[in-house]
C-alpha cells in the first residue's frame, strides 16, 4: 500500500496519497479530513455517482445539487452559486466521465466564500487540465475510486486520496484506522476503510500502463467524434485533457435508439437515468429544479469505450448507430 501510495501521488502531482477502502470513502473521508461533518451542507452535483451524494451523507453532512453546465455537464461557478447559503461549508467537483470541471474557478470561487473543495476523481485517473497538469491539485483534496470498472482498476474496491496538505494527510491516516495514532490510541473516531495490499499491489503493476490507455481511450473518442459527425447526435464535450473514462453521446428518443443498438449486440449503458435530487434516499427535503440535469438524464447514452471492445468494433457501433438515428430523424 504504501509503495502504491508513493508512485500514486507522484503520477498525480500530489505530496501525499492515503489509500482507502472505496472511492465513497475516498469523498467521505476527504470531506471529513478537511473538517466538514454533522450540520454542514455540501454543494455537490446531482449529474453524479451515488458515492457522491452518500459520501456527504455518511459524514452527517446534507447534500446541495447544483445543476451542470449543459456543454461540459459538470458544475461550474454559475451552477454553484446559487446554492450557496450560510449553511454551506464545501463544493464537491466531479470531473464526470474523465473531463475536467473547472476546479480552478471553483477554487477561486470557494476561497471566496470560504469554503473548501473537494475534487471528486473517482472517473479522472489520467485526466489533465488545458496545462497538462493532472487534475487533482486545486481542492484542497481530491479522492479517487479504484472500482475494478474504472480506467485504473484494482481486482476489488479500493480508493484514495490525495492533498498536499501534511496535516489532512495525517488525519485521514487516523480516520482510515480506527482514529488511532502511533501508539493506537482512537484520537479521533475513525473507521476501518483500508486499501487492501492485494489491490495496491495490482494497482501499482498497472500504474505504469495508465497513461498508454488513456492515450487510447483519446483516440477511440477521436474515431467516434469523427464517425458521429454531422448526425443528430449530442458529442461529449471536448477537452485535450479529457480521459473518456465513459463516451457518453445523446439522442433523442434514447430508450427506443439503445433498444435497436441491443437488439444488433451492442450494449450500451445510462450514466445516470435519474438525478440524484429525484431520488428518495438522497433528495433534499425541499423539491429543487436542475432542469439541465433532467435533460441530460433522458437523453445521455455512453457508447463503449473500453478498449478491449471498441478497438476492433467502433466502426460498426457507429454505423449501426447513425443507421437508426437517421431512420428515427
Ligand atoms: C464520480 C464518482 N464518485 C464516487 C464514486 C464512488 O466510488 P466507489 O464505487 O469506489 O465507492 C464513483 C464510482 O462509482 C464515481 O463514479
Amino acid at each position: 500500500v504504501e509503495a502504491f501510495e508513493a508512485a500514486f501521488a507522484e503520477y498525480v502531482g500530489r505530496r501525499h496519497a492515503v489509500g482507502v477502502g472505496t472511492g465513497t470513502d475516498a469523498v467521505a473521508l476527504a470531506l471529513r479530513a478537511a473538517g466538514v461533518g454533522p450540520g454542514d451542507e455540501v454543494v455537490v452535483p446531482s449529474l453524479t455517482a451515488h458515492g457522491t451524494a452518500a459520501a456527504v451523507m455518511m459524514i452527517g453532512a446534507r447534500p446541495r445539487y447544483a445543476d451542470v453546465d449543459p456543454s461540459t455537464r459538470v458544475i461550474t461557478p454559475v451552477t454553484v452559486e446559487p446554492r450557496l447559503s450560510r449553511r454551506v461549508t464545501a463544493v464537491v467537483a466531479v470531473h464526470l466521465h474523465g473531463h475536467p470541471a473547472p476546479t480552478a474557478a471553483l477554487r477561486r470561487q470557494c476561497d471566496r466564500h470560504g469554503l473548501l473543495l473537494v475534487e471528486d476523481a473517482a472517473q479522472a485517473h489520467g485526466t489533465r487540465d488545458d496545462s497538462g497538469t493532472h487534475v487533482g491539485g486545486d481542492g484542497h483534496a481530491a479522492a479517487f475510486s479504484f472500482y475494478p470498472t474504472k480506467t485504473l482498476g484494482a481486482p476489488g474496491d479500493g480508493g484514495a486520496v490525495v492533498t498536499d496538505d501534511g496535516a489532512v494527510a495525517s488525519q485521514l491516516r487516523r480516520l482510515r484506522n480506527y482514529g488511532w495514532d502511533d501508539d493506537r490510541v482512537a484520537v479521533v473516531a475513525g473507521t476501518n476503510s483500508r486499501l487492501d495490499e492485494i489491490h495496491a499491489a495490482a494497482l501499482r503493476v498497472l500504474l505504469p500502463h495508465l497513461d498508454a490507455a488513456v492515450r487510447e481511450r483519446r483516440e477511440l473518442a477521436r474515431r467516434y467524434r469523427a464517425e458521429l459527425a454531422g448526425a443528430p447526435i449530442g458529442q461529449p464535450p471536448e477537452a485535450t485533457g479529457a480521459a473518456y473514462h465513459q463516451f457518453v453521446v445523446t439522442v433523442r428518443h434514447r430508450d427506443r435508439v439503445r433498444q435497436h443498438l441491443a437488439d444488433a449486440g451492442i450494449g450500451t449503458a445510462i450514466h445516470y437515468p435519474l438525478g440524484l435530487h429525484h431520488q428518495p434516499g438522497l433528495a433534499e427535503e425541499a423539491p429543487i429544479q436542475l432542469p439541465v440535469t433532467d435533460e441530460l438524464c433522458r437523453t445521455m447514452m455512453s457508447l463503449p469505450i473500453q478498449p478491449e471492445v471498441a478497438r476492433d468494433h467502433l466502426e460498426k457501433i457507429a454505423a449501426t448507430l447513425l443507421g437508426i438515428v437517421e431512420d428515427d430523424r
